[in-house]
């Protein structure tokens, strides 16, 4: 097992080959090469290193390098260093095959060998699964049928599986059980592209390496936890992936629970990957179960129909976007309460919410801590005053603010609300990366911390079931109940009202 590298003294990986199943797909183009690129900029890939694209289309080595070198560019940091793209572009290899057919897995096996010899990656070997989810368990088969992930030899073998994973509690457990089936959970490596962002990171990173905030980071002090992820998007051309999944399944047993984890668990007695998953495991586990017939009064769905997009112009609703059914009931929003039943967050709601064409694109942990327990300044109305909150923007504006109550300058003692705030872009400047960058590198290097472990991924879906059932068995009647640009149904600002609370402005 390893521990956490420090980035600003990371060293470089050690040999290896990376195969890319699904090569030919936007994954590949927007973000595995791009971060792959960005690793090399920062000499974290080892000299001895190759890519294989695996995929159907009917590329040669020549054919895969041109096709990508057409686009780099616009998805990198800076402008292209062609030299460095050279040498990361003589490292990429495809080969051809359906993902069925076992052998088109011999060939990869055979070229895997001959890229050994040439490039001296050692036989350790990173499989990433960036096709859609049908393929996972069939090319997991695949590898373990001919061999490919068997560690006999010495080399490591590892296999990185993209979101999402499962759409239910039962699928996940399938595929865990697919999975557990050919390899060791110590191989499988399931990414969730929330934790390879900077900010995420640094939740850990605040809360434990500075000791003032952890004594009030309890039910004691803390009134509710409000997590957010606004996207000021539409479905973006992923309309027939998102008709089947929805805003519940798309973003919070994934994205949004990783959040809350980081947020609610327990100090990990070291970073360590196993110690990391455990404490946020528990928290997962801790979540209070909704009954079926809770769900009304815990959760709310939404669907956005015409209004106003990002630019100010007008956007069609959910149901006109390409590939989406005319009449569809799925979900383009999610709110709902959270309780976390241990200890240390015993009766603090965490009210969470997500959707699609929301007023502004803002990710943020907004921690409202309780009132001053008397309130002794009278001339300012102490409903007036906004309670303190300590605020984490996970994106775009990355930073942290706390704010707080301040004597404004007058000759009466009037109090007004201020912020103290810290700035990602102002202290360490702005660097472009794909948020991948971090994750690549750890599966190299195999540590994984950042990773989903399968009792975590279950734990999750095992808290949306209910919802997921009681909403699949329930048309919504109401849909679409929100207009493009604003910020939800009203059932959301309601879900909040009746416990006399309010959720944060947007935009
Ligand atoms: C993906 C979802 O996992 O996360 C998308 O499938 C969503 O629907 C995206 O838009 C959001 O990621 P980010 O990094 O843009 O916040």
């Amino acid at each position: 097992m390893t521990t956490r590298t420090d980035p600003f003294h990371a060293t470089p990986t050690g040999p290896n080959a990376m195969v890319i199943f699904g090569a030919g797909g936007d994954l590949t183009m927007r973000k595995l090469v791009p971060a792959l690129y960005h690793l090399a900029r920062h000499k974290l890939l080892s000299n001895d290193f190759a890519v294989v694209g695996f995929g159907g289309r009917d590329y040669s080595d020549e054919v895969f390098r041109d096709h990508l070198a057409s686009c780099i560019a616009d998805h990198v940091d800076g402008e292209l260093d062609r030299d460095l793209w050279a040498w990361l572009s003589e490292r990429l290899h495809y080969v051809q095959g359906k993902l069925g057919n076992g052998a088109a897995f011999g060939r990869l096996g055979s070229r895997l060998d001959r890229i050994d010899a040439e490039r001296r990656t050692g036989g350790n070997r990173l499989f990433y699964l960036a096709t859609p989810p049908e393929f996972f368990a069939p090319i997991v088969a695949q590898l373990g049928g001919s061999g490919l992930v068997s560690e006999s030899d010495g080399g490591w073998r590892r296999v990185v599986v993209e979101k999402p994973f499962g759409h239910d509690l039962a699928s996940a457990q399938a595929l865990n059980g697919a999975l557990g089936g050919v390899l060791r959970e110590s191989q499988v490596y399931r990414i969730d592209h929330y934790l390879g962002k900077e900010t995420v990171q640094n939740i850990l990173v605040f809360r434990f390496a500075n000791g003032i905030f952890e004594p009030v980071w309890n039910r004691r002090y803390i009134d509710h936890v409000q997590i957010t992820v606004a996207e000021q998007l539409g479905v973006e051309g992923r309309g027939r992936y998102y008709d089947g999944a929805g805003a519940l399944r798309d973003m919070v047993p994934n994205h949004i629970f990783q959040l809350l984890a980081l947020t609610a668990m327990e100090p990990p007695v070291s970073f360590e990957a196993e110690a990391v998953r455990n404490e946020k495991g528990k928290v997962l586990q801790a979540l209070q179960p909704i009954a079926p017939e809770e769900v009304i009064t815990r959760a709310v769905r939404g669907q956005y129909g015409s209004g106003t997009g990002a630019d100010g112009g007008g956007v069609p609703g959910y149901r006109a976007e390409a590939s989406v059914a005319a009449d569809s009931e799925t979900e383009t929003f999610v709110a709902m309460k959270l309780l976390v039943d241990n200890w240390r967050w015993a009766g603090v709601p965490f009210y969470v919410r997500t959707g699609k064409r929301m007023p502004a694109r803002l990710t943020e942990i907004a921690i409202q801590f309780k009132r001053a327990p008397f309130m002794m300044f009278r001339e300012t109305a102490v409903e007036q005053l906004a309670p303190n909150t300590l605020v984490m923007r996970i994106q775009p504006d990355e930073g942290i603010s706390l704010h707080f109550g301040a004597k404004m300058p007058s000759a009466t003692l009037q109090i007004g609300g201020v912020d103290m705030d810290f700035s990602y872009t102002d202290y360490f400047g702005r660097m472009r990366s794909t948020g991948y960058e971090t994750l690549l590198y750890d599966a190299m290097k195999g540590d994984a911390t950042l990773f989903q472990r399968a009792d975590n991924v279950e734990a999750g879906w095992r808290t949306v079931s209910p919802i997921l059932d009681v909403w699949g068995a329930l048309p919504a009647r109401d849909f679409a109940n929100y207009a493009a640009g604003d910020a939800g149904p009203s059932a959301a600002d309601e879900l909040l009202a009746r416990d006399g609370r309010r959720w944060r402005a947007l935009a």
